[in-house]
C-alpha cells in the first residue's frame, strides 16, 4: 500500500494514526539528520561510541578467520554511524564488500559518493530495493557469509508482532552461519528517554508536524499546522515511547485526493510513531523465538544502548 491508502485507512480508523515511515520525505530526512545531532538524542552518540570502541570486538565475534564476507546494511541512511564501523573493520584487516540496501535511490547515490571519497579502498555495492528482496538477490549471487546490520534502533518502530514477523522472515532468508547485528535502545531513566523525543529546540516537534505538511502537499489536504501540537509520551512499564499530534480545536480536515473529510474533537490525537525501548532479556527471547542464537551484546559505557550480534545456527 502507498501513502494514499495508508493515510485513508489511518485517519478513518477509530483511533487515528499515520504510519511513521511517512515522516521521511526530503524535509523529514533533513530533520532526522538534525535530530541525530541533538544532545538530547543520545541514541546516535551511544551507538557511535559502541562502533568506535568495540568495532574490532564485533569483527572477532563475527568471525576469527579472514575469509571474505558481505556486510549488508538494512536502511543505509547517511551512514555516519556505519562509517566508523567500516573504518574499524578495515583497520582490523576484515575482507568484505559493503552492500547498503535502501528504497531511496538518492540516499544510496549520496552514500556511495561520500564513501568513495572518504574510504576509497572500500568496495561498495548499493542495492536499491526492499530489504528482503535485496537479501534474496544477494543470496542468489554469492554464497559468501553475511553480516547484516540493522542499526539505530530502527527496530523500535516495529510493534511486537512485527518484530516477530521481521525476525522470522530474516531467519528464512539467511544462510546457516550468517549473522545479524541489531541496534536496540534500552530502557533507562524515563526522563532521559522523554527528553530525546521532546527536545527544547523544537526539532522533534517540527519532524512530527512535517508529516502533515507532506500530506497537505501530496494528498491535497488542508491540515492547519497551527491547530495541531506535538505530544510525546513515554510509558516506562511497557517501554513504549509514543508520539502523537493533538488536535487543539474541534475541526474538520479535507483531503482532496482522497475525497475524504476527517473530523477532530478537541484533544483528539493522531498516533504517529512508536519508538520502543527494550530489556536485554526481551532481545534474547525475540531472537531465540525465531531460531537465532544470541552471540554477544555490545554496550556503550552508560548501558543506554546495545548492539546485539545473533547467528543463524
Ligand atoms: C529512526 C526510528 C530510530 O524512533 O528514535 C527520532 C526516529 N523519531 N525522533 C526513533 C525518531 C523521533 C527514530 N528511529
Amino acid at each position: 500500500m502507498g501513502l494514499a491508502e495508508d493515510v485513508a485507512q489511518g485517519l478513518t480508523s477509530k483511533t487515528k494514526y499515520i504510519l511513521s515511515r511517512y515522516f521521511y520525505d526530503a524535509r523529514g530526512d533533513q530533520l532526522f539528520q538534525e535530530i541525530m545531532k541533538m544532545p538530547e538524542y543520545y541514541l546516535t552518540n551511544c551507538e557511535y561510541e559502541i562502533f568506535s570502541t568495540k568495532g574490532a570486538d564485533i569483527l572477532k565475534a563475527f568471525s576469527n578467520e579472514s575469509k571474505p564476507f558481505d556486510l549488508v546494511e538494512f536502511g543505509a541512511g547517511d551512514g555516519t554511524k556505519t562509517r566508523i564501523l567500516l573504518k574499524r573493520l578495515l583497520e582490523n584487516q576484515a575482507n568484505f564488500r559493503y552492500i547498503p540496501i535502501d528504497i531511496s535511490g538518492d540516499v544510496l547515490e549520496n552514500l556511495k559518493a561520500d564513501l568513495s571519497k572518504e574510504i576509497p579502498e572500500l568496495e561498495v555495492r548499493p542495492e536499491n530495493a526492499e530489504y528482503f528482496n535485496a537479501l534474496e538477490k544477494i543470496r542468489s549471487e554469492s554464497d559468501r557469509p553475511k553480516l547484516i546490520l540493522f542499526i539505530g534502533s530502527s527496530i523500535g518502530n516495529f510493534r511486537e508482532e512485527v518484530i516477530k514477523k521481521f525476525l522470522d522472515e530474516l531467519f528464512e532468508k539467511m544462510n546457516t552461519g550468517d549473522q545479524i547485528l541489531i541496534g536496540y535502545d534500552l530502557m533507562k531513566d524515563p526522563n532521559v528517554i522523554l527528553r530525546a523525543y521532546n527536545d527544547s529546540s523544537g526539532i522533534t516537534r517540527a519532524f512530527n508536524l512535517n508529516v502533515l505538511k507532506r500530506i497537505n502537499r501530496e494528498l491535497h489536504a488542508d491540515f492547519n499546522l497551527e491547530a495541531f501540537e506535538h505530544y510525546p509520551f513515554y510509558d516506562p512499564e511497557s517501554g513504549n515511547a509514543k508520539s502523537y499530534l493533538v488536535s487543539l480545536k474541534r475541526q474538520t480536515v479535507f483531503l482532496k485526493s482522497l475525497e475524504l473529510k476527517v473530523d477532530f474533537e478537541v484533544g483528539e490525537v493522531i498516533h504517529t510513531e512508536i519508538s520502543r525501548k527494550f530489556k536485554v532479556a526481551d532481545i534474547e527471547r525475540y531472537f531465540s523465538n525465531s531460531g537465532f542464537q544470541t552471540v554477544e551484546h555490545f554496550y556503550d559505557c552508560k548501558h543506554y544502548f546495545v548492539d546485539t550480534l545473533a547467528k543463524k545456527p
